[in-house]
């Protein structure tokens, strides 16, 4: 039997958005003293900004479709990973677009990865933990108006397909005891820096974030300012609060969770497309308002209107999850000083 490793953590997605804040939160974890990093993204992962010391940090370069590729990640020089984030993924728009593709991405390389981390879980003599980032496009249909841990999930998109396929897999191997599994199904998240991403959501950070950098960002949805789409309700958190409660999973007792699911829905709040830009108005000015161009974008629309829009948040919370407070404008005013001390 290989030697226990501890503290050894495996992030994919690793160049991503998230997957690259969780590595940096990682570092700062002091639940997770003396970590060592394996990051891994199709795309070379950068090293967390702000980090000096990098011995304990590897970016691996590799294609997740690729078994032998997956199965490199836990043989490194740091030895088995006992906690697996895994964050890679083709985003909704990218999904609905890309079939086939994001199956074999969103579906297939999460199995890949799930019975490589069963492999070493058992040559190490305990199942690794495997963080899964989820999202509330696993609803569609009719939703009640408050959605609760029992509410069914059935999917009207490719990429609330595929999220849902991976998370029976982590449940039915957690259940086994092949790994140990925690499952965040994410709200949307704002404001997400950098450029737009190819998720139907990504417009719902542009109108906030290109406007404050005193460019233009496109609303898919409405004509105008004043067109009714604008009051659709979304279900957000901020991505501080994420971050901090993807941290959050990997620490929760496996007996906290319900027996039957690893799913949890990460606490959000509800605000629609116009408390957005009103929040954009209070923190930017009117001049910013100015810069959000409308251009309808049927197959976007039909997309974000089948998520769901509210969520019990008990469940989550009696786990220790947070919860962001005070709604829209802290974050975006949060957004607006990052952007100022050049930190997004
Ligand atoms: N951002 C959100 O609002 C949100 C909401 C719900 C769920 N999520 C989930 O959180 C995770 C991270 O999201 P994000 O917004 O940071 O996405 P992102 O697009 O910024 O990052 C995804 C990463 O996956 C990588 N990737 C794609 N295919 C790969 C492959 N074959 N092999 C290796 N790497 C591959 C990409 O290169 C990219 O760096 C995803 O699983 C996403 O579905 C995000």
């Amino acid at each position: 039997m290989q030697s226990e490793s501890s503290n050894v953590v495996l992030v994919t997605g690793a160049a991503g958005f998230l997957a690259s804040l969780v590595a940096r939160a990682l570092l700062e974890d002091p639940q997770t003293p003396n970590i060592r990093l394996i990051l891994a993204d199709i795309s070379e992962p950068k090293k967390p900004a702000g980090d000096s010391s990098t011995a304990h940090i590897s970016t691996i370069k590799a294609d997740l479709t690729n078994p032998q590729e997956v199965d490199a990640l836990f043989h490194t020089p740091f030895g088995v990973p006992d906690t697996v984030y895994c964050m890679h993924g083709i985003m909704s728009r990218g999904s609905e677009d890309n079939f086939d593709f994001a199956l074999k991405v969103n579906v297939d390389s999460v199995r890949e990865l799930l019975q490589a981390a069963r492999r070493y879980g058992e040559k190490i003599g305990h199942p690794i933990k495997f963080v899964f980032t989820s999202s509330c496009a696993v609803y569609g249909g009719p939703l009640p108006e408050i959605l609760t841990p029992d509410t069914i999930a059935t999917p009207e998109g490719a990429y609330g397909l595929g999220k849902l396929t991976s998370e029976l897999f982590i449940n039915e191997f957690s259940r086994r005891g092949f790994v140990d599994g925690r499952i965040l199904r994410l709200p949307t998240i704002v404001v997400r820096p950098g450029p737009p991403a190819a998720a139907a959501s990504s417009f719902m950070s542009g109108i906030i974030r290109e406007p404050l950098q005193g460019i233009p960002g496109t609303c898919p949805i409405g004509q105008n300012i004043s067109s009714p789409e604008l009051n659709l309700p979304v279900w957000f958190s901020s991505s501080k609060a994420v971050i901090r409660n993807l941290i959050l999973a990997k620490h929760i007792p496996s007996t906290s969770f319900r027996k039957h699911t690893r799913v949890v829905c990460a606490p959000g709040f509800t605000a629609t497309i116009r408390d957005e830009i009103e929040a954009l108005r209070q923190v930017g000015g009117e001049d910013a308002l100015k810069l959000i161009k409308f251009e309808d974008d049927p197959p976007t629309k039909r997309l974000v209107e089948s998520w769901p829009q509210r969520f019990d948040n008990t469940y989550a919370l009696s786990l220790g999850f947070v919860v962001d407070e005070g709604g829209m404008v802290p974050i975006v005013e949060r957004f607006k000083n990052d952007l100022e001390a050049g930190l997004v």
